[in-house]
């Protein structure tokens, strides 16, 4: 039998990574962050000085960047980059932007595919992403698409970069939360858009808990 997935894309700051994780977790099934591949082949690429403009390099960065994910003594997720802890470093805005510039390349998409349809195991999958629900896994038994308007998004990455000590203004991460938004809904492969058939959550106002007890309905209902 074929694993089911609940595939749950949204734009940066919608919360799918807080969501797919704890989501998750009460379903006790695996979890594929999708982001973080395009953002450690942006940073192994940072690493190896080549040009974010040199596409051919950048397709080469991909199939010999080796990334691990595992969970540190206290639960908390590590993601590996060529033998690196990097996971400090993948969650920065550069890192973000680097990901966004790869990710509209569609040599380093298709490169990525298989990479990521190995994440389907029993007992099920979320997988957390732009185009999961549209191209990784078309077939997923349950589909979220999750916003919240840009304003919200701006002052939740504001608060989670203030806690972790970074110093950022808001109006400088709402500017590069729309550019980046532009940059993933109008790339000519996998733009970011809602599936057919995915359940859409505006997010905006509401809590996690809410938001988490909204997506294991979508889960319960049958498919
Ligand atoms: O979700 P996260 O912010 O980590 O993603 C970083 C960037 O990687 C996104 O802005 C997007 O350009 C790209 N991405 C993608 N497809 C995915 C996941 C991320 O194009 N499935």
């Amino acid at each position: 039998t074929t694993a089911p997935v609940l595939t749950i894309d949204g734009p940066s700051g919608s919360g799918k990574g807080t969501i797919s994780r704890i989501v998750a977790q009460r379903l006790g099934w695996h979890y594929l962050d999708s982001g973080a591949l395009y953002r450690a082949v942006g940073i192994a690429a940072g690493w190896a000085d080549i040009d974010l403009s040199d596409a051919s390099a950048l397709v080469r960065c991909t199939f010999d960047t080796e990334i691990g994910f595992r969970d540190d003594a206290a639960g908390e997720p590590r993601v590996i980059v060529n033998g690196l802890d990097a996971t400090d470093e993948l969650r920065t805005e550069t890192a973000g932007a680097a990901a966004s510039a790869i990710a509209a390349i569609p040599e380093v998409r298709a490169a990525l595919k298989d990479r990521q349809r190995v994440f389907r195991q029993l007992p099920g999958l979320v997988a957390d992403g732009r185009d999961m629900g549209t191209v990784i896994f078309p077939d997923a038994a349950h589909k979220v698409f999750l916003t919240a308007s840009a304003d919200e998004r701006a002052e939740r990455r504001y608060k989670q970069l203030k806690d972790k000590g970074v110093s950022v203004t808001l109006d400088g991460l709402l500017r590069e939360i729309l550019a980046r938004d532009a940059r993933d809904a109008s790339r000519a492969v996998a733009p970011l858009r809602p599936a057919d058939d995915a359940v859409r959550i505006d997010t905006t106002g509401l809590g996690i808990d809410g938001v988490v007890a909204l997506v294991l309905d979508v889960v319960s209902r049958p498919s």
